[in-house]
């Protein structure tokens, strides 16, 4: 028995990274599992792990900037799974080399749409289904970024994924009453592969020994471990939180 035996999860962003080693974890905690994703390939793959892990699974092409496609991505999931319980909002990325004074109007919008928009139109269309079911549980994607100013963050990132840690509070209050939990995770360096594109070694060695504890980037199931406690039953009284997965941020 799984603790999430029963649930039906949706993880946006699922098909690589953070988001894939979520719809995993979640998986082998006992959930079914919907991908939506803009790559096609791997969400397919994704979900073919997941149905090797014994549970039912959709991919489903989707653009999280995008409100049509994520109230269908919504929709399908409670019509083809029967409801909708769980939520990873994982879409967010950041970019190298910009400042406060460096950033464009372009390059803001870019980043603050997919990293602050995308979560707040996922929670808009998931909590009226989660209500539907009678409660529920969602995880926003923050960062250490949004929690602690990180000079290697640029701003617009670092402003979204504050955002996030504030939406996630304030979307908690709103609807205690109703049954649906909303939290966050917020990583420092974790090693996915747009990470080790970005960075060599050497840089993530520096990164961590500046910013963390714990010297060391974390590893995606690290991260996943985190999002499966906050969407089980032994986090029924944790709501509003964002929990870092940082190894301890300076
Ligand atoms: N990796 C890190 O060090 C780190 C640290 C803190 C927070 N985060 C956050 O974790 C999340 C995942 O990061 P990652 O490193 O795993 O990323 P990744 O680039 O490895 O994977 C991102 C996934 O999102 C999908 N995607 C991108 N844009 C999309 C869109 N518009 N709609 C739907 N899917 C889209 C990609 O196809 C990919 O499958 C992001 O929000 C990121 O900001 C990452």
């Amino acid at each position: 028995m799984g603790v999430l035996d029963g649930r039906v999860a949706l993880v946006t962003g699922g098909a690589a990274g953070i988001g894939l080693a979520s719809a995993l974890a979640l998986a082998e905690a006992g959930a079914d599992v919907v991908i939506g994703d803009l790559n096609a390939e791997a969400g397919a793959e994704a979900r073919e792990r997941i149905v090797g892990l014994g549970r039912q699974s959709l991919f489903i092409a989707t653009d999280a900037t995008d409100e049509e496609q994520v109230a269908e991505l919504v929709a399908r999931t409670v019509a083809d799974l029967g409801g909708l319980d769980l939520a990873l909002n994982n879409v967010g990325r950041g970019e190298l080399g910009r400042t406060v004074t460096t950033t464009t109007l372009e390059s803001w919008n870019a980043i603050l749409g997919l990293s602050l928009t995308s979560t707040w139109l996922a929670c808009k269309h998931e909590i009226p289904a989660m209500v539907e079911r009678g409660g529920g549980a969602i995880v926003n994607m923050a960062s250490s970024a949004g929690v602690s100013p990180q000079v290697t963050a640029s701003p617009a990132y670092a402003a979204a994924k504050a955002g996030v840690v504030h939406l996630t509070r304030y979307a908690a209050r709103q609807y205690a009453d109703v049954g649906v939990r909303v939290n966050a995770v917020a990583p420092g360096l974790t090693l996915t592969r747009r990470v080790e594109a970005w960075f060599d070694a050497d840089a993530i060695a520096e990164e961590v020994a500046d910013s963390q504890f714990v010297a060391r980037a974390a590893l995606p199931a690290e991260v996943a471990a985190a999002v499966v406690y906050l969407c089980s039953p032994a986090a029924a009284m944790v709501t509003g939180h964002t929990l870092p997965v940082s190894g301890g941020v300076r």
